[in-house]
């Protein structure tokens, strides 16, 4: 696939998709959320894609933030609709996606930029990475999910403090605030993701879809998890993969998930 302001490359069950607009520190805009969208459904229905994993491109940002040039001109309706629309078509999107998505969060991730590395499934780091949600000092509030998405992750105390202050915090108290999972030098970022996302790629697929989904219902509101995970669990015993994952230990070998 060929987009604008992103490469899609796909390899050995990995998508990457690098958000490629170096220039203005990959922020996003329009077109680029739009052609993300694009992207990370493609790869999600892709049946032979089993991870995918989003980062920047250049040494200096992974994403610096929503395009600030293109809503500061916007009335209240239009800055509520850019929040929703922004939500639906990337944020709750990726979060939902039942192919695992890691974040490599390749310097800068601000604003929207951290708001599209905590909708992933996970994030690692590199040294060099900075993280905030600076709204505030712009006047607005995190629209992409960031006051509920942060606080899931750090804390309550954590995120009121990073949001009020419009601070950033460096990639080694992010570690501390297990907002990542891991951190290593700029250079190895892309190696530890493909790394990780060889572990996942060894299990059944449906597998971790439904887990992702139980997950999930731990932070959706009027949805009780266990209720899902219940059900999750049940569905798990009409798949293939189970029966592959439960022959395979009873015969004493790896499996061969067929991924149905
Ligand atoms: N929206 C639009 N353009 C942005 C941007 C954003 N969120 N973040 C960076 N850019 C653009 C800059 O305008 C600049 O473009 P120009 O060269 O055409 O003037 C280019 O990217 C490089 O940024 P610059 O500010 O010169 O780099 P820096 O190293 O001095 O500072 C940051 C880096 C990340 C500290 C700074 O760019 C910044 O504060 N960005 C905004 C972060 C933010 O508030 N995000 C939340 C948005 S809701």
């Amino acid at each position: 696939m060929t987009f604008e302001n992103l490469l899609f490359e796909t390899n050995d069950g990995i998508a990457t998709i690098t958000i490629n607009r170096p220039s203005k520190l990959n922020a996003l805009n329009r077109e680029t959320i739009l052609e993300l969208h694009d992207a990370f459904l493609a790869a999600n229905q892709d049946e032979d894609i089993k991870v995918i994993v989003v980062t920047g491109s250049g040494e200096k940002a992974f994403v610096a933030g929503a395009d600030i040039s293109e809503f500061a001109d916007f009335s209240v309706d239009q800055g509520g609709d850019l929040a929703a629309k922004g939500q639906e078509l990337l944020f709750d999107l990726v979060a939902n996606l039942s192919t695992p998505v890691i974040a490599a969060i390749n310097g800068f991730a601000l604003g929207g930029g951290l708001e599209l590395a905590m909708a992933a499934h996970f994030r690692i780091a590199s040294e060099n990475a900075k993280m905030g949600l600076p709204e505030v000092s712009l006047g607005v509030i995190p629209g992409y999910g960031g006051t509920q998405r942060l606080p899931q992750l750090v804390g309550k105390g954590r995120a009121m403090e990073m949001i009020m202050t419009a601070g950033m915090i460096n990639s080694k108290q992010a570690l501390e605030y297990g907002l990542v999972n891991h951190v290593v030098a700029q250079e190895d970022l892309l190696d530890l993701a493909y790394q990780i996302a060889g572990k996942i790629m060894k299990n059944s697929s449906v597998a971790i879809a439904s887990a992702i989904k139980a997950v999930n219902a731990n932070f959706e509101k009027d949805v009780d998890g266990f209720d899902v995970e219940i059900r999750e669990f049940g569905n798990c015993f009409g798949t293939e993969d189970f029966k592959e994952g439960t022959q395979a230990f009873l015969e004493k070998r790896k499996a061969d998930f067929p991924g149905r």
